[in-house]
């Protein structure tokens, strides 16, 4: 039973034969193949407008080329205190834009808002004593599992725009938004006011690569030159376009999600259930986290099951000492039996201490 990212699992088989079948004879390099144009091609399809799209290896690099394109070296991007952008990527993205501060703010949910970017925004009163603020970068499907609106990601450009920042949205798991919100991947991105996407395949299905997206052609221009100096520009690119063609096709992306999205309901319903466990956030893609006893996680490792101890700083911070955080991720490909066996050994273990309390 492993909980512990969706990245854990393989590829998806159709993404695996593309592969395989992308393998036969020469094509050209660096991304001149028929297969690289056509994923480009298909991601504008998928977004319902004109897209420049450029494939990348980790959504690492498509986050840190994206926010290049938006704040240079002297700019400053505001998003979650707890966005990968800020805490996870060893700061790749203030590596890629030269220097650009990372502006990290609490929010609930994993989620910031218009209000408390205008109020951080106020504090940059000091012209070229503060960095300039350049843009916003949000997170969707966002680190705690609860997506943002098409309404909260508009809410957030009418702030900004007007300012003439830009906004990103890191989307490592962007199809369990989308299908998370039942709304499709133009409403979610450009008709809200995303101007680039980190368009993530790899924890949901893919073996390897992302695009970064642009709704904002002028944010494009260099584009190209950017990723080729931060090496990115992949020589076997119809290796990358296969998959993102596989990916796209036939709505794959979307079934994949819908899989694992379903199947994190199923875990925190069950987990409901058992009153020494509680479900922290609201459950609205693939990831569930919940607070339990620390026997009860202690048992459940010692049984085998993997995941990580995780929990966002809002929740840490009321947990009693006996108490543990955990993150538990669902993918395309977790075994609906792994939920099943995860929700008897919880319940079991309930029984039992309800057992010895008698
Ligand atoms: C929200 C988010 N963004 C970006 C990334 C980075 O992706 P990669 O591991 O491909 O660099 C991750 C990976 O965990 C993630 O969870």
């Amino acid at each position: 039973m492993n909980f512990a990212s969706d990245n854990v699992y393989g590829v998806h088989p159709k993404i695996l034969a593309a592969l395989a079948a992308a393998n036969d004879g020469t094509a050209p390099s660096y991304g001149g193949d028929d297969l690289t144009q056509a994923a480009e091609a298909k991601l504008a399809e998928v977004f319902e407008t004109e897209v420049k799209a450029y494939l990348v290896t980790t959504g690492t690099a498509a986050n840190g080329l994206a926010l290049s394109a938006i704040a240079p070296g002297y700019g400053a991007i505001i998003c979650h205190s707890e966005a990968h952008v800020s805490s996870d990527e060893c700061n790749a993205p203030e590596f890629f834009t030269g220097g650009a501060k990372i502006v990290g703010l609490s929010g609930e949910g994993g989620k910031i808002t218009p209000a408390t970017i205008e109020k951080t925004l106020k504090g940059f009163i000091r012209g070229e004593h503060d960095p300039k603020p350049k843009g916003v970068s949000i997170t969707n499907a966002t680190e705690l599992g609860t997506v943002y609106t098409p309404s909260e990601v508009r809410a957030i450009k009418e702030l900004i725009a007007p300012r003439g920042m830009k906004l990103h949205m890191d989307g490592a798991r962007f199809a369990n938004a989308v299908v998370g919100l039942s709304t499709t991947p133009a409403e979610l991105t450009w008709k809200s006011g995303v101007d680039v996407l980190s368009f993530g395949t790899s924890k949901n299905g893919a073996m390897v690569g992302e695009a970064v997206v642009f709704f904002d052609m002028g944010l494009a221009e260099d584009f190209a030159y950017r990723r080729m100096r931060g090496g990115q520009l992949v020589a076997k690119s119809r290796y990358l376009g296969a998959q993102m063609l596989a990916y796209l096709e036939g709505d794959l992306w979307l079934d994949n999600a819908r899989r694992a999205n379903a199947l994190a309901q199923r875990l925190a319903d069950g987990l409901k259930i058992a009153s020494q466990v509680r479900v922290a956030h609201d459950v609205q893609a693939n990831e569930v986290f919940a607070v339990m006893p620390r026997q009860l996680h202690q048992q459940l490792v010692a049984q085998g099951v993997s995941y990580h101890q995780r929990m966002s700083a809002d929740v840490a911070g009321q947990m009693k000492d006996s108490e543990t955080g955990v993150r538990l991720v669902l993918s395309f490909a977790t075994p609906e039996a792994d939920v099943d066996r995860f929700l008897a050994l919880v319940h079991g273990a309930w029984m039992e201490t309800r057992h010895d309390a008698r």
